[in-house]
């Protein structure tokens, strides 16, 4: 294939180079430069095709309908939710997560899931493993119990990493959907840089756009995220695709959450939950009880929290651990947590509710893995430190919620009562939440007693039952 004239262009100001330099000669920026081709074939093919195209025609929103936007369902509950309804004929979707999290495993299950319904039609999906041989993809169908069945029939497998190979074959097989696993493995052949580099991601994932909006075919794409975040690649490839899903948990817990953190074809509130076992991944549709542990007696320093995402109500445990510490500088750990919270909320601790943790090391996570960041989670994260530096249990059957303002306050959160509703379906009899404002009444909901407090002091005062010692004293 001829070489196209590629150009190292300065992702800060623009300009571009012939050669590869660690700093921008022009606005002094540090490995900036991104190997790009300039008059690449994709280029000029763009150009024809728009040439070719009849002149678009402006339609009035009330025109157009909502059959606007067909859907492929997966067939696997979770995914189509998380997804707005099924995956969308035309569109770039990027699945990230941590190496080893099961990316290649939902996207295997949900492959012969839209395989198996687009069968009926005559669709296929073509799975393109740039990190597995076809041999160890087809290992693993069968492992998932994809092997043989129409499942089997319908998803084809090629091992190929070069963008353009995957491009011919899709444009002269015409699949339904292909899935590039992983984006970080693949390259074209017109740039030098090994695949993965920054400029060979972004022109695979510029090609793979082209063949999705050209073809009208889904194109989802795997890409490795590292903990920090920090790899290049997919973060630059999210303002590219038209949804962002990502797979998360613990690795050493089975517990998986999928989000989608964007979406263009729906809401970025979704969450599914699945469980990582023997058969792939599950998907956990009544996950309220996952992320619970079962104790055989109260605990001090656990507190269940009635969490809400996106539509969805998780009961959460949250678990503190305060220990007199041996340093001059005690050690604060979160995990699943955003730690800034954690030091805000010690703080508040000491200053507005009399609870000193100023010489104690603090650990505080959420059970099963799972990362939440609403601020809901301040009241029951706050009740668990105290609970934990008290060693008095907060009660078994009861739950908190609600943010905590510098002063002290509670402040209320969204939904409520759809939270307090599943804790009573949960068997939670007791709840301390924050009073409304202005004299609203708390929600009243079947089987629970509502406890609406408006400070983090009386909060502190019904969960552990506990007159507080008046501030001025300490
Ligand atoms: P994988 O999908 O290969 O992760 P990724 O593509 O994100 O790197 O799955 C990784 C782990 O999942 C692997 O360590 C084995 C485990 N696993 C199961 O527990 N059950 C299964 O059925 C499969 C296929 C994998
Ligand atoms: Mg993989």
């Amino acid at each position: 294939m001829a070489k196209a004239p590629t150009r190292y262009v300065c992702q800060s100001c623009g300009e571009d180079f012939l050669r590869w330099e660690g700093q921008c000669r022009s606005c002094g920026a540090w490995n900036s430069l991104v190997e790009t081709i300039i008059h690449g074939p994709a280029k000029s093919a763009r150009r024809s095709a728009r040439a070719d195209a009849p002149a678009s025609v402006p339609l009035s929103l009330a025109d157009i309908g909502e059959t606007a936007v067909p859907r492929m369902p997966v067939g696997i509950a979770e995914i189509d939710r998380v997804l707005g309804g099924g995956l969308v004929p035309g569109s770039l979707v990027l699945v990230g997560g941590e190496p080893g999290i099961g990316k290649s495993t939902l996207l295997l299950q949900a492959a012969a899931g839209l395989a198996v319904g687009a069968g009926a039609v005559g669709g296929w999906v073509l799975y393109a493993a740039g990190e597995e041989s076809a041999a160890q993809v087809a290992l693993r169908a069968r492992r998932l119990g994809l092997g043989d069945g129409p499942a089997g029939r319908a998803v084809r497998v090629i091992a190929e990493s070069e963008i353009g190979r995957i491009g011919d074959v899709a444009r002269s097989e015409r699949p339904a959907m292909v899935v590039v696993d992983s984006i970080q493995t693949m390259r074209v052949d017109e740039l030098d840089g090994p695949a993965g580099s920054v400029g060979q991601v972004r022109e695979s994932a510029l090609r793979l756009m082209e063949l999705a909006k050209g073809e009208g075919i889904a194109v989802v794409l795997v890409g490795h995220v590292t903990k920090d975040g920090s790899l290049a690649g997919p973060k630059t490839l999210e303002h590219l695709v038209d949804a962002v899903l990502t797979l998360d948990g613990e690795r050493y817990s089975s517990l998986r959450l999928l989000r989608a953190t964007k979406n263009r074809f729906g809401s970025t509130e979704e969450v599914g939950v699945f469980e990582m076992g023997e058969l792939g991944l599950i998907e956990l549709t009544d996950p309220a009880r996952a992320f619970l542990v079962e104790h055989a007696s109260p605990a001090p320093g656990s507190v269940v929290a009635p969490t809400l995402e996106g539509s969805r109500p998780l009961l959460v445990e949250v678990q503190a651990l305060v220990a007199p510490s041996g340093y001059p500088s005690p050690r604060r750990t979160a995990s699943g947590l955003d730690p800034n919270r954690l030091a805000l909320l010690i703080a508040v601790l000491g200053r507005r509710a009399g609870i000193g943790l100023g010489s104690h090391d603090v650990y505080a996570n959420l059970a099963g893995g799972l990362t939440v960041e609403e601020p809901g989670l301040d009241l029951p994260v706050a009740l668990a430190l105290a609970s934990s530096l008290r060693d008095r249990p907060v009660r078994a059957d009861t739950v908190a919620i609600g943010e905590v303002g510098l002063l002290g306050e509670l402040r209320s959160v969204s939904g409520l009562e759809r939270r307090l509703r599943e804790a009573a379906r949960l068997g939670f009899t007791r709840a301390i939440v924050p009073a409304h404002g202005r004299g609203a009444p708390a929600p009243v909901v079947a089987g629970i007693e509502v406890h609406a407090v408006p400070t983090l002091r009386d909060a502190l005062a019904a969960a552990l039952e506990e007159a507080l010692e008046p501030l001025a004293r300490r």
